[in-house]
């Protein structure tokens, strides 16, 4: 199948959307925990996170247009400064899933979907109870992306929760241990099996994999 610009611009608006939105293959499944500054929790799922760099511990994820829906997530950060990750397993899926309905800003999502809100070591934001990896951050920046009006929010990391249990010799995470999960598009949940662990590649490393064909 080729599809050129011109047949994406003339898709059916959802056609377009599932295509597009699960093209670039498996996102991480996270939910962002926030509070708003008059204590009303918020919990939701989002999955354009993206690691920026290990030192300082930064990451970004984007948020949608701000203009057209209202966005707690957003609000809450700006209003606090702080907001957590929770990872999603097998277990809770559709209770993930669900927390992307939009709910009125002083509605729970923690309560709607039936997820507990947790707090630990002090940090003013909320974590996922159900969750095994839980990361506390506080904002940074965030970044306005001009040719279609979305964000990336940039966080710093506080506090780490991890399993004993999904960490390797090597210090490795073992997802697949905690029955981690996957995100494909906006609908499709997958499971994660680890296949191979390789060292980091130095050239004169590498495998002689052949000649390169012509
Ligand atoms: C699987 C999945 C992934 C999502 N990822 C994102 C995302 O990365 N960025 C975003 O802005 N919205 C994302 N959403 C939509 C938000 O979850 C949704 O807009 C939610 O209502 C935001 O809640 P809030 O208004 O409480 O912040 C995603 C939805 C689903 C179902």
């Amino acid at each position: 199948m080729h599809i050129t610009r011109k047949d994406l611009n003339e898709m059916h608006r959802v056609r377009r959307l599932n295509l597009i939105n699960g093209i670039t293959g498996i996102k991480p499944a996270n939910l962002i925990g926030t509070r708003s500054k008059t204590n009303i929790p918020n919990v939701s799922i989002f999955s354009s996170i993206v690691h920026l760099g290990s030192d300082p511990a930064l990451f970004g994820f984007i948020l949608r247009p701000t203009g057209e829906v209202p966005r707690n997530t957003y609000e809450n950060i700006l209003e606090t400064g702080y907001y957590t990750l929770n990872h999603i397993h097998e277990s809770f899926i559709e209770n993930a899933h669900y927390t992307s309905a939009k709910f009125d800003a002083n509605v729970s999502e923690f309560e709607k979907c039936s997820l507990t809100e947790e707090y630990l070591y002090n940090f003013p934001a909320p974590f996922v109870g159900e969750s095994k990896i839980k990361l506390g951050l506080h904002f940074v920046e965030e970044l306005s992306i001009k040719s279609n009006g979305t964000k990336m929010i940039v966080g710093e990391i506080e506090q780490l929760i991890i399993p004993k249990n999904c960490l390797d010799d090597k210090g490795y995470l073992r997802l697949d241990q905690i029955s981690d999960v996957g995100i494909g598009g906006l609908n499709n949940y997958y499971s994660l099996r680890r296949i191979k662990s390789l060292p980091y590649a130095r050239v004169r490393e590498v495998p002689d994999f052949g000649s390169y064909k012509t």
